[in-house]
C-alpha cells in the first residue's frame, strides 16, 4: 500500500501530498469510494457542506480501522452560511453530519466579495481552531486581493487556498503569490474532471515514456510543483492507480512541457464571474 509523504503547512500541521475529492458523489457512493480509498492508502478526504455527502464520507471514516488521528478530513463553509455566528453554526452542523469531534481543515468555499462577509467568516474559523473543532484553516477560490485583505485585517494567513489547477490550467501567477506568503496550494479537479487535457498528446507522450497513465502523470506534476491534488474517482481501479505516483519522477523539461499545454482547459467556474452569481 502506498505511503503518502506529507507537506508541513504554515500552521505546523502536516498534510499528505495527495488526497481524495468527492464533488458530485452521492452519499452512498461516497461511503464506498472513501472506504476503497482508505484501503488504497489515501488519508486526506475533501468534502463540503454543499456537496451533500458529508454523512456518507463520515460513515466511511468512522467505520474504518484507520485511526481518526491518521486521517486528514477537510470540509468547507458554504456561501449561504458566511458571517461569524452563521459559520460557527455551520461548522457544528458539518461535524454532526460527519459524525466526528473535529475536522482537520475547514475552508471558506468561495469569497463572495459582494456579500462582504468573508473577513467575519475568517474570524469564526480562527475561533474554531481555538475551540478545538478545527486543526487548520484555509480558503478556496480566493483571489490574491481577497487573501491580502484577510491578512491585513486579521493577521492570520490561510494555510491553504484550494483552487482549480491542473496542467491545462496551471495557475502559475497564483502559485507564486501563495509561495510568497507560505500558503500551500490545493488543487480541485486536478484531472480536469477526466476530460480535456488528459487526452492531450503531450500528456500521452509523457505517460508512454514512463509507462504510466495520463492521470498519474498529471498528479505527479502536481506533487513536483508542491501542489496538493485532490483527485476524485468512484472507480476502484482508478482510485488505486491514481496514487501510484511516488515511485517515478518527471524531468524538468517534461514538467515545463506539461505546464505549457495552455490555459484552455478550465473546467469549473471562474471565481471572478461566480462572485456575481453567488
Ligand atoms: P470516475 O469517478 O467515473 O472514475 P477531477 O478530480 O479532476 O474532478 O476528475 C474527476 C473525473 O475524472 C471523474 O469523472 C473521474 O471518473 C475521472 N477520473 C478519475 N481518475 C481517472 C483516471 N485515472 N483516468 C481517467 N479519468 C479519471
Amino acid at each position: 500500500m502506498a505511503q503518502i509523504p506529507t507537506v508541513t503547512l504554515n500552521d505546523g500541521v502536516a498534510l499528505p501530498r495527495v488526497g481524495f475529492g468527492v464533488f458530485q458523489v452521492s452519499p452512498e457512493e461516497a461511503t464506498e469510494a472513501v472506504s476503497t480509498a482508505l484501503d488504497a492508502g489515501y488519508r486526506t478526504f475533501d468534502t463540503a457542506s454543499v456537496y451533500g455527502n458529508e454523512e456518507g464520507v463520515g460513515k466511511a471514516i468512522v467505520s474504518s480501522e484507520v485511526a481518526r488521528s491518521d486521517i486528514f478530513l477537510i470540509t468547507k463553509v458554504w456561501n449561504d452560511d458566511q458571517g461569524y455566528d452563521e459559520t460557527l453554526r455551520a461548522c457544528e452542523a458539518s461535524l454532526e453530519r460527519l459524525g466526528v469531534e473535529y475536522v482537520d481543515q475547514y475552508l471558506i468555499h468561495w469569497p463572495r466579495p459582494k456579500l462582504d462577509r468573508y473577513v467575519d467568516t475568517w474570524k469564526a474559523l480562527v475561533r474554531l481552531v481555538s475551540d478545538g473543532r478545527v486543526r487548520s484553516i484555509g480558503v478556496s477560490n480566493f483571489a490574491p486581493e481577497n487573501i491580502r485583505r484577510l491578512v491585513d485585517e486579521t493577521g492570520v494567513v490561510p494555510a491553504v487556498n484550494q483552487v482549480e489547477l491542473h496542467p491545462g490550467f496551471p495557475q502559475t501567477e497564483l502559485r507564486s503569490f501563495h509561495e510568497g506568503l507560505g500558503i500551500t496550494t490545493q488543487a480541485w479537479s486536478p484531472l480536469g474532471r477526466g476530460q480535456g487535457f488528459l487526452g492531450h498528446p503531450v500528456v500521452g507522450a509523457i505517460a508512454r515514456a514512463h509507462d504510466r497513465t495520463p492521470a498519474q502523470v498529471a498528479l505527479r506534476w502536481h506533487v513536483q510543483l508542491g501542489v496538493v491534488a485532490l483527485p476524485k474517482s468512484v472507480t476502484p481501479e482508478r482510485i488505486r492507480s491514481n496514487i501510484g505516483i511516488f515511485d517515478f519522477e518527471l524531468t524538468e523539461p517534461e514538467m515545463a512541457q506539461l505546464t505549457d499545454i495552455g490555459t484552455d482547459f478550465r473546467v469549473g467556474p471562474d471565481p471572478a464571474l461566480f462572485f456575481d452569481m453567488s
